[in-house]
């Protein structure tokens, strides 16, 4: 359809920063064109480690603890795989990004829901559904903080209770963390979400997805990395050879130029999506009969409409009627039905329009 104000997608619209693509043009000059290690390239693993002791204060073993992967995807990919066997369960928090309980799919496991309780303006944890949830065969929980779709965050108290929950019934937690430095409330904008790698010791049996598509504006590159216990980061470093071998070489060297010069361009980038957080919180509050949590992380809202009970339908005759894109709730698994994903990280001349239309169509009470 042409002219659609689109605000259905998960990603940035500022194209990748300058210094990033200069730095891969560079790579491919100095010769970063060969294979490299399954596990990455060692300056970036060094690189990311060093980051985790910046931004954490968390001792990482660059050699046997971090995997770089070709994205945040395929960082979930590796881990369920390496977690499960055919016939394993496994728990995933949502609404969610779906490709995590695909991943358990396809991994030929059995994927059990469990949707945040949404309690006055915040999601929560349903602690007593998941005790109810575990199975003989259960050997993974999913998690997502901050969460797309919902900008939830996981508090301190969340955060341990899911880590003693994983070691009550030695299950694998993995933490999907891509949205940690896209974060309002830490205080300072740039401050990220603080880890699970600060609660949970080395021992533990904890895995954290991360990439940098989402906060160095590099989607199509490609390039993310997989931390975990020493065991499950041979296991998956070896998986790695038979699926990618490694992620590119160049777009590695330009992870790390990300890393090491990204702040400045990173806070620019929050201040716009924190301003653009809040047109849409002041667009739909007030609206009669729409929910909307204040998001913490990441660039989505998630209103909910009382009565709604297809958003695909809604969403869809708000495409046809005012040309507005949004995704529906329904494909964020249980708990997203009766709510539309709107994501923010738009330019105002798409933002502001777009805001405007949906809150008439609402009015409207469509
Ligand atoms: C929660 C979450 N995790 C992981 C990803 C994967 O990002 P990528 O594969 O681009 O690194 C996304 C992308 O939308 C996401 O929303």
């Amino acid at each position: 359809m042409d002219g659609v104000l689109r605000l259905y997608f998960g990603e940035s619209n500022l194209p990748t920063p300058e210094y990033i693509k200069q730095a891969a043009f560079r790579a491919m000059q100095d010769g970063f064109t060969f294979y490299t290690e399954n596990a990455g390239l060692p300056s970036l693993r060094r690189a990311i480690a060093e980051h985790y002791r910046k931004m954490h204060h968390v001792e990482l073993d660059p050699t046997s603890e971090i995997v770089v992967t070709a994205s945040g995807v395929q960082a979930i990919n590796l881990g369920i795989r390496c977690a499960l066997d055919p016939g394993d369960d496994a728990i995933v928090l949502t609404p969610a990004w779906p490709n995590g309980s695909s991943s358990v799919m396809m991994a030929n496991a059995n994927v059990h829901q469990i949707a945040h309780p949404l309690c006055g303006e915040r999601y929560r944890i349903d602690f007593d559904a998941l005790e109810a949830a575990v199975t003989p065969r259960t050997r993974l929980l999913l998690y997502t903080s901050p969460s797309n779709p919902l900008g939830w965050v996981a508090t301190d108290e969340e955060q341990q209770g899911l880590l003693d929950f994983a070691r009550k019934y030695n299950l694998w937690l993995m933490a999907d963390e891509v949205y940690d430095r896209l974060y309002y409330e830490g205080g300072k904008l740039g401050n990220p979400v603080p880890s699970i790698l600060q609660k949970a010791t080395r021992d533990d049996a904890v895995m954290v997805v991360h990439s940098f598509s989402k906060s160095y504006c590099m989607t199509g590159w490609r390039v993310g990395w997989f931390i975990a216990r020493r065991d499950m980061t041979a296991k998956a470093t070896q998986l790695n050879e038979f699926i990618i071998s490694h992620a590119p070489t160049f777009a590695q060297k330009a992870g790390e130029t990300a890393l090491a010069d990204g702040e400045g361009e990173l806070v620019s980038m929050l201040e716009r999506l924190k301003q653009n957080r809040d047109l849409c919180l002041n667009a739909l509050r007030g609206l009669p009969g729409v929910t909307v949590p204040k998001p913490e992380g990441a660039f989505y809202v998630f209103p909910r409409i009382d009565g709604l009970t297809d958003s695909f339908g809604f969403c869809k005759r708000l495409l046809e009627e005012t040309r507005v894109g949004l995704a529906p709730g329904v494909a964020f698994g249980a708990g997203g039905e009766g709510s539309i994903r709107i994501c923010y990280a738009a330019e105002s001349a798409i933002l502001e329009p777009a805001m405007e239309r949906l809150t008439k169509f609402l009015r409207a009470g469509a």
